[in-house]
């Protein structure tokens, strides 16, 4: 969008509102780095982007997980074979830890440590698969089966399925049957604790829980990544991404039983390009804030992505009672397709089985802009901004935005929540600049201020109460 219509659209502001100039400067400062947000794209994991292994390998030493024992008949147990072959492989430079195609490895939880060796590549073409008995899980790691860590400068590549077997997990969760206990469940692939880490081409499915998680690293790049586990499969989140920063994922399709992809505390710096997302709950920062925590996202750009048949679209969540803040967020040319609740910032987000309190501290949203997003809903709320009395949100920006129901009946639901659109915005969302003038046009504080003074909002009480329960926002995903 053009920068002279926005200074224009903001002079209009100026105009009827008559606020100060540095004010509106700050505006304009903060609108222009929302349009330029991106994320460096560094060239720095290029670097072991070799060809496909061909028999000579480049001076690669191939270590096949073959040649210290494994089976690959789906029964016999391989750990062993692969913690050997890890072994060799983490020890030797240049060498190539290799899961060769047309076979299933059974492996049990198994924790890949680096440091290791320069110039790693882990070849899956096979498929790995999980014990699907979850008694017989191995407790001391619960939350984890194929884990990677302390590596740095590494490329998983292949053709290859990273199989969790996950359905008796499934069954055995507390949000499938109430009666069961609630406890975690392992995370199918994880890297934590790593840099410069390139993945490409492969499929995971059938998580226990998470499918792939990235957990404290720097610099990764995900690409052509299918992510696989049915639609009911719970708390399946396709990737999660948390303390991290600069991260890229793109051209990945992901359907799940829970996010498409979560972004959670201590992460920056993360693009997503053209992601294909359904069935699923969506593209979600958060959840932030549990248990009174601090939660921060910062530097988020989502650029390009289909998202259909799911419970939520674009999502922020966070728990009443946290800290920190999600701020510097650009979600842009997204298409939509019968999804529940497109655009919703949700503020008193509940994933538990008793109720969540309403509490006075929260994690503050801001500087959060939708641009170019289309589509059809599901519900009438096709945008719900649903923030914190307490600690509204601020700078939510929308640009030609156009959501449409079937029979027509769409709008925008606002709680404390202040921004503006330009372009063409529908269902309007009026709601957000109705709210107290003082907080439209305030100078961008401190975000660490809880914003008491701003807890005023216009909205007539009874008109809250008369609302329709059914659409009534979605709080949780029990
Ligand atoms: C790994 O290999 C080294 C030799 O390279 C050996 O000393 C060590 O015992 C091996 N560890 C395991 C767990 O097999
Ligand atoms: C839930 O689990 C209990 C105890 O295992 C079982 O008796 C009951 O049939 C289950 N309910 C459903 C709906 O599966
Ligand atoms: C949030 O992330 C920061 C930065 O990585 C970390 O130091 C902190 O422990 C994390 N907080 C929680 C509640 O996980
Ligand atoms: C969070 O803080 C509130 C208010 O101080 C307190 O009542 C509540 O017990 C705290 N919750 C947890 C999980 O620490
Ligand atoms: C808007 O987003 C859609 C869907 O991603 C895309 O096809 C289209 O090219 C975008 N339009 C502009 C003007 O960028
Ligand atoms: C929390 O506050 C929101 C917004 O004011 C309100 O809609 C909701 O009913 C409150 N929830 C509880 C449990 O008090």
């Amino acid at each position: 969008m053009d920068k002279l219509f926005i200074v224009s659209f903001l002079g209009l502001l100026i105009a009827v509102h008559g606020v100060a100039g540095n004010m509106l400067y700050d505006k304009i400062v903060m609108l222009e780095e929302l349009e330029s947000l991106d994320i460096e794209e560094d060239n720095e994991v290029e670097l072991f982007d070799v060809p496909f292994l061909t028999s000579e390998r480049g001076g690669k030493v191939l270590v096949n997980v073959d040649s210290f024992g494994a089976v690959g008949d789906g029964v016999s147990d391989d750990t062993q074979a692969f913690v050997n072959a890890w072994n060799t492989t983490c020890s030797t430079v240049n060498s190539v830890f290799f899961v060769p195609p047309g076979r299933s490895y059974l492996v049990k939880a198994t924790k890949f440590k680096g440091p290791c060796a320069d110039k790693l590549i882990i070849q899956i073409d096979g498929t790995i698969v999980a014990p699907d008995e979850p008694n017989n899980w191995d407790p001391k790691s619960l939350r984890n089966w194929l884990s990677f860590s302390k590596l740095n400068g590494v490329l998983f590549q292949g053709h290859g399925v990273i199989d969790g077997s996950g359905s008796k997990w499934w069954a055995s969760s507390c949000k499938k049957n109430k009666t069961n206990p609630c406890r975690g469940a392992p995370t199918a692939l994880t890297i934590d604790s790593s840099s410069a880490v390139r993945v490409k081409g492969l499929t995971i499915q059938n998580s226990q829980q998470m499918n792939f998680v990235i957990s404290r690293c720097q610099s990764v790049r995900v690409s052509e990544v299918l992510v696989s586990s049915p639609g009911d499969s719970p708390n399946t989140d396709g990737i999660h991404i948390t303390e991290s920063t600069n991260v890229v994922l793109q051209d990945c399709k992901i359907g799940t039983g829970d996010d498409c992809v979560s972004i959670v505390n201590g992460s920056s710096g993360i693009k997503m390009k053209r992601l294909f997302c359904g069935p699923g709950h969506g593209i979600s920062i958060g959840s932030l804030g549990k248990d009174n925590s601090t939660g921060i996202v910062t530097k988020v750009v989502l650029d390009t992505a289909f998202i259909s048949e799911t419970a939520n679209g674009l999502r922020i969540k966070t728990w009443q009672g946290g800290s920190g803040y999600v701020r510097g967020v650009r979600f842009e040319n997204v298409r939509m397709e019968n999804v529940a609740n497109p655009i919703i910032i949700d503020q008193f987000y509940c994933d538990s089985p008793k109720s969540c309190q309403n509490q006075t501290a929260a994690v503050q949203i801001s500087q959060i802009m939708y641009r170019n997003i289309s589509g059809t809903t599901k519900s009438s709320k096709a945008m719900k901004f649903a923030c914190s009395d307490t600690v509204p949100c601020n700078n939510i920006v929308l640009s030609n935005v156009n959501l449409e129901r079937k029979d027509g009946t769409v709008e925008t639901y606002c709680n404390s929540a202040q921004g503006f659109g330009y372009g063409i915005v529908h269902p309007s969302a009026d709601c957000l600049n109705s709210q107290d003038k003082d907080t439209m046009f305030a100078e961008p504080r401190s975000d660490d201020i809880v914003h008491t003074e701003h807890c005023l909002n216009s909205q007539d009480k009874d008109t809250m109460l008369a609302e329709p329960r059914s659409d009534d926002i979605v709080h949780t995903e029990l």
